[in-house]
């Protein structure tokens, strides 16, 4: 079976060294597997909900583009695009927004962090907060599950994303498939020796630092970044300790084995910062001089980067097209021109057996179940307010299988987390009773 790879990167910036050792390289090494099919693509939707300067979001789509393609993506063997040609990934969007649960989304770092940060700030909580920034989870499953992703490498603070577009695309799944797997779960990779390759200072690389060392800009500017790394402060000739040194780290990440093992021996003997700063600089300017040309032949042809990222969008579509319009089938947008087209699978919610009744009397917030004659199947306990009644109710209804429900002295009682939260009637004889829970039974499996 072949897995498909796919990931994306937020346009919004010009990427740096530390985005090439640890994501741009190593996925571009990842396509060259076997059984292997790699969807690589600028995020320049999700780069809107973060910046409004159209200037920098169309430089950093061209450099992020040229910069993938001056690695040595071979777009031949992966599938290469920006998000913003794939239409049916909005399409996808709104369908997932539909039976994406709001609390889930509330629950997403990112949109929390905000939270948090205008309650410190004393101001509304939703202050500056977008429908875009709320929403980014969905837009995020959408990219995932449009291809059906297997893996999805990331960063560590994308892996709630990946969390939610199992969660959301499982719901769909459940909702419309009628049994199938529309949608693949997928499974973040988390890339983790990729997130610390340390910057200038020591602390991760991340423009958020300002401690970036640039991937393709000059060889001069390349070497006044490597003389601007924080060394600790030892002379010419005393013993240093290489792995205590993140200039060390950085070597590592771009040299052989045998390189490493004599920059080691080397600064334990004493070897100078300034001389190992100029090995670096080498090192980094000999690897990255063939990328960097291919680079800037890219940059000033933006007409074939174009053409490269239409072939990719194509490809991608030729996948997406027909995907997007059997959910839209599966939802019930299709055709009338198609006979039989209005009658074939009803949802079984039509034939609905049951209904979910709430009320509130003296002791608090119930509901009852009713089967299609009105008759009670269930009562529930008093609940002290109308969310948790509500979600009772909603257990009750989702829950399917594993629902536990107990019959005792002719009577059915329905149990969560150890708390009877609705029982039947007693009925006079097993016979009704059984019928009474074969009944129940079908009443909540219609409901979803
Ligand atoms: N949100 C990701 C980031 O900022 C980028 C991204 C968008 C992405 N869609 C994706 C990553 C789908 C993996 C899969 O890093």
């Amino acid at each position: 079976m072949t897995t498909r790879i796919l990931t994306g990167i937020t346009t919004t910036g010009t990427p740096h060294l530390g985005n090439y050792a640890g994501a741009i390289r190593p996925a571009i090494a990842a396509s060259h597997a076997h059984n292997v099919e790699s969807f690589y693509f600028l995020a320049d939707y999700h780069a809107l909900i973060k910046c409004d300067d159209p200037a920098r979001i169309q430089r950093s789509r061209l450099e992020i583009a040229a910069t993938w393609l001056a690695g040595g993506l071979d777009t031949e063997r992966a599938t290469f695009y920006r998000q913003s040609d794939i239409p049916e990934i909005p399409e996808l969007t709104w369908l997932l927004t539909c039976v994406a649960a709001k609390g889930l989304l509330n629950r997403a770092h990112a949109y929390k962090a905000a939270v948090d940060q205008n309650e410190t700030a004393g101001l509304d909580a939703d202050a500056g907060v977008t429908m875009g920034l709320f929403s980014y989870p969905v837009l995020m499953a959408a990219d995932i599950l449009i291809f059906n992703a297997h893996k999805v490498p990331v960063g560590r603070d994308q892996v709630q994303h990946v969390e939610m577009a199992r969660d959301i695309g499982q719901r769909f799944n459940h909702l419309f498939g009628q049994g199938r797997e529309l949608f693949t779960m997928p499974e973040a990779v988390i890339e983790d020796d990729v997130a610390t390759l340390p910057g200038l200072d020591g602390r991760k690389m991340s423009k958020s630092y300002d401690n970036t060392i640039p991937l393709f800009s000059s060889s001069k500017e390349l070497k006044s970044a490597i003389s601007r790394i924080v060394t600790d402060s030892k002379l010419p000739g005393e013993p240093k300790d290489p792995d205590s040194s993140h200039l060390f780290t950085l070597y590592q990440a771009f040299s052989s084995h045998a390189e490493q093992a004599a920059m080691r021996a080397d600064l334990q003997a004493g070897l100078a910062w300034g001389e190992a700063k100029q090995r670096l600089f080498t090192l980094l300017d000999e690897q990255l001089a063939e990328p960097r040309e291919r680079y800037h032949a890219l940059m000033a042809k933006p007409k074939e980067l174009e053409e490269i990222l239409q072939a990719g969008a194509l490809k991608a579509r030729k996948v997406a097209t027909p995907f997007l319009q059997e959910l839209r089938e599966a939802v019930g947008l299709r055709s009338f021109a198609v006979q039989g087209a209005e009658l074939t699978t009803t949802k079984k919610k039509a034939k609905k057996a049951s209904r979910v009744v709430s009320f509130r009397d003296d002791e608090g917030f119930r509901f009852r179940v009713l089967n299609s004659k009105g008759e009670d199947l269930l009562l529930s306990k008093a609940f002290a307010d109308g969310r948790a009644a509500g979600m009772a109710s909603k257990h009750l209804q989702t829950a399917q299988d594993d629902l536990d429900i107990r019959q005792v002295d002719q009577r059915l009682s329905v149990w969560l987390a150890d708390e009877c939260i609705a029982q039947s009637a007693q009925y006079s004889s097993d016979e009704l009773c059984a019928e009474a829970l074969a009944e129940l039974r079908a009443a909540l499996s219609t409901e979803s």
